[in-house]
């Protein structure tokens, strides 16, 4: 297989094991390109890629410019704080304005989920979901696998913990497609309160006690309380959250086997984990940001290239 079956990257949910794997094996080839002293190739040059941010970013954002330069394509950035969303334009008046001046593909974070795919149905262009709201991150989940590929040799058959914040995070659910479809086991651990009521109907594993969940895991990727998304109460105080679900180095030490600590960023050290977990050698938090620009690069590769039918 040589193409996707997508036009665009809306979410996991939409992608096959087939396309997964296609975009694993090329971004191995990207990966190798930028360790490399030259680490630009030609691959999309004269293609236009406009990268929407309309809530915060650091990794992803910056990810996504690296990988679009690495390919030689031409990048312009735009966030809605200053722009003339804040006068009242809407976001499919916004993007046709910016497609007007001929891009080519579009990333595109925004806080309300399904707006990657609102957009793709009313825009012509190629787009990359870069998050929207709590629904999907693919690119996330895409990197974050790879990563476990990369360490433990293959993904099928790993056991698999997403820990923390289930309710409100578009990684746990792009997590929970990715790794199933590649055939990994999943568990969510968290408070009753921080779990989606459909958790049950997504095929994995629930468990509320934490040393549970890590003795069962080979890998544990440790998600942040999301404040920002929290309009009610879900737990008495960060200091009781942390007491009950935070990962420290004395608990990792205690368990019988050595696991992976992931991270999807940012980090609230001390809430989730410990500074000397997050700084450990267990962690591959900054292989997960490595790999983030050699994932999207493939991403971005193998839409640029995808002909239409
Ligand atoms: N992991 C992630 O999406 O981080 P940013 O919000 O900084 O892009």
């Amino acid at each position: 297989m040589t193409k996707l079956s997508t036009k665009h990257l809306l979410g996991i949910k939409d992608l096959t094991k087939d396309d997964i794997e296609l975009i694993f094996s090329t971004a191995d080839n990207f990966k190798e390109v930028i360790n490399r002293p030259i680490k630009k190739v030609p691959s999309l040059r004269d293609t236009t890629i406009a990268n929407l941010f309309f809530e915060n970013s650091t990794r992803t954002k910056i990810s996504f410019e690296l990988a679009e330069k690495r390919l030689s394509a031409d990048v312009i950035n735009f966030s809605s704080s200053g722009s003339s969303v804040k006068k009242g334009e809407t976001l499919i008046d916004t993007v046709n304005n910016i497609l007007a001046m001929k891009v080519d593909m579009v990333v595109m974070r925004h806080p309300s989920p399904g707006a990657a795919m609102f957009l793709s149905k009313h825009v012509n262009s190629k787009i990359i979901n870069a998050g929207d709201g709590a629904h999907e991150h693919p690119t996330q989940a895409l990197l974050d696998a790879f990563s476990i590929r990369e360490k433990l040799g293959d993904v099928k058959g790993k056991k698999v913990a997403i820990i923390g914040d289930i309710l409100h995070s578009r990684v746990a659910l792009s997590n929970i497609f990715c790794l199933q479809k590649l055939g990994a086991e999943v568990m969510v651990c968290g408070p009753t309160t921080l779990m989606p009521k459909y958790i049950n109907s997504l095929g994995v594993k629930t468990e509320h006690d934490l040393r549970k969940a890590l003795e069962w895991c080979d890998v544990a990727n440790m998600l942040r309380i999301q404040l920002e998304r929290q309009d009610i109460r879900y737990f008495p105080s960060l200091r009781e959250y942390t007491m009950l679900y935070g990962v420290s180095k004395k608990m990792l030490d205690s368990l019988k086997k050595q696991i992976i600590i992931m991270h999807p960023g940012p980090i609230n050290r001390g809430i989730e984990i410990t500074s000397d977990v997050a700084d450990s050698g267990q962690s591959i938090i900054l292989n997960q940001v490595e790999n983030g620009v050699a994932v999207r690069m493939a991403i971005l590769y193998l839409l640029a290239g995808r002909t239409e039918e």
